[in-house]
């Protein structure tokens, strides 16, 4: 099965997954001060909606859509609005990582690659827009 196809499986499995986003944000706002600082006047019920929906432009982007999406984040996360500095998507990565491999029950090490792959390329736009 392609990376994108292993990754839009998986996401099923985390989407149905109750407490998935929690983790996520348990693991991404722990991973650093400079992110937590980022989110403090966040309402993190809307935000959790928000990353649900930015997940899956990602994926969708391999699946072969358009980048605009990715492009309008780039823009909204660039040095000029919220000013998310590049080296912070690797946080993001790892802290959606672990909660990926936390709530799929089938996630493995192929499917762990696979999101990698599937991330990067999507993340690399939004990067670039910084
Ligand atoms: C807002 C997605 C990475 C911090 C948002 C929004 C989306 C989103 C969809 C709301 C719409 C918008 O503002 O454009 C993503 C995705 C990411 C990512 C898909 C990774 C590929 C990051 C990183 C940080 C961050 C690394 C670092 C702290 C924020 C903040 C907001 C935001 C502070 C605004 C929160 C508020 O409204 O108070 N993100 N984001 N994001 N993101 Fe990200």
């Amino acid at each position: 099965m392609s990376a994108a196809n292993l990754v839009m499986q998986s996401y099923g499995r985390c989407c149905a997954s109750l407490d998935f986003f929690d983790s996520f944000y348990r693991h991404f706002l722990a991973s650093s001060p400079l992110i937590r600082e980022k989110f403090v006047d966040t309402d993190m019920s809307a935000q959790k909606q928000l990353l649900r929906q930015g997940i899956l432009n990602l994926v969708m982007h391999a699946r072969g859509m358009p980048d605009t999406k990715l492009r309008a984040l780039g823009e909204s996360h660039s040095r000029q609005h919220l000013d998310i500095r590049p080296e912070l998507y690797d946080l993001w990565l790892d802290a959606l990582l672990a909660a990926i491999s936390e709530h799929d029950k089938e996630c493995d090490a192929e499917v762990r690659q696979a999101w990698r792959e599937v991330l990067n390329k999507g993340i690399a736009v939004i990067k670039a827009g910084y």
